[in-house]
């Protein structure tokens, strides 16, 4: 009986992660979790939500709160809560903002369910995931973000159009900050189980207008139709289901590193974990000259502006978990 409960599930985001994880075979309940005021708001989703089940016939569970001790029980806690960016802002523009909603609810969940694996969404998300690691008390592997993994994706999209191959042939990675900083890890890039520079075309693929479009797609996105939502409901789901199923997949999201990618840590980024029922294991990876320059600048950008961000929480907030950053 797998009880999966999505902080901010008003949100757009929220809301279809809502519907997609309730597709999971090994998920029994879903809760829907917004602040106080929502509460008619969340009865309206959660009908409509029992209505697409119904028509879906699937026999998941929707309930819904505003009250923290209902976040007991939640095998995994989602969340998604916060501003999300308008067309003209960068994720790192809602760093201060946003971890002001983040702590509160980390705190809570300190509170209610502290046996839980805590999946943060809310942007900037490595930030945002150091924020809940620090006031959920919440051990390392079990707070994690979404991460590069839906960056991931992305262009895992662009190289099979580049290729004209299925999409379920190109393996790929993105690590670092879920922003302008990011990484692409040509040199873990396969398609077919090919390594890509074995490819002739590689050398015609226009890599730098391709990071480009990936870098963008979450603002070109917000400009045209307000935000994303269906990419990251399904990856969302994607990485629920790994967990739930104990799968031992290795996807790329936001964690904890303390040594892992040569020797750097000290910060929540993007890099390649093991993801399982118990939590999510970093995986030892060694990179390219070019990669780890490039992975050791996300580091230091979002190192430093965490610990910006935890100058400026201090007056509010009270954290017993001070020796991982
Ligand atoms: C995106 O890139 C929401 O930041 C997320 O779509």
């Amino acid at each position: 009986m797998v009880k999966v409960t999505i902080i901010g599930a008003t949100g757009q985001v929220g809301s279809y992660a809502a519907h997609a994880i309730s597709q999971i075979s090994h998920v029994k309940e879903v809760c829907l979790f917004g602040r106080d005021g929502n509460q008619q708001y969340l009865e309206g989703l959660s009908r409509d939500l029992m209505d697409s089940f119904a028509a879906r016939g699937t026999n998941t569970r929707i309930s819904w709160s505003c009250d923290e001790k209902d976040l007991r029980g939640s095998e995994i806690i989602i969340l998604t809560s916060g501003a999300a960016r308008n067309g003209e802002q960068s994720r790192l523009d809602l760093a201060v903002s946003n971890a002001k909603v983040v702590a509160t609810y980390a705190e809570k969940i300190s509170r209610n369910a502290s046996d839980t694996l805590l999946f943060v969404i809310s942007n900037p998300v490595d930030i945002m995931t150091a924020v809940a690691l620090k006031y959920s008390n919440l051990p390392p592997h079990r707070v994690f973000g979404l991460g590069t993994h839906l960056d991931s994706m992305r262009l895992k999209s662009c190289i099979a159009e580049f290729f004209n191959v299925h999409v379920s042939e190109v393996h790929t990675r993105i690590i670092g900050e879920h922003g302008d900083s990011m990484v692409p890890l040509w040199s873990a890039t396969t398609i077919g189980g090919i390594q890509i520079n074995n490819l002739p075309a590689f050398s015609r693929l226009p890599k730098e207008e391709i990071m480009e479009r990936v870098k963008t797609s979450g603002q070109l996105i917000i400009r045209s139709k307000g935000s994303t939502v269906y990419g990251p409901g399904d990856a969302i789901a994607t990485i629920v289901k790994t967990i739930v199923e104990d799968e031992h997949r290795i996807l790329t999201i936001s964690t904890f590193i303390r040594k892992e990618v040569h020797d750097i840590g000290s910060v929540c980024i993007g890099v390649p974990a093991r993801i399982t029922r118990g939590g999510v294991f970093p995986v030892p990876i060694r990179l390219s000259d070019e990669e780890l320059e490039a992975f050791r600048v996300s580091t230091e950008q979002i190192r430093d502006i965490t610990r910006h961000v935890f100058e400026t929480l201090k007056e509010t907030f009270h954290s017993t978990e001070d020796n991982y950053f």
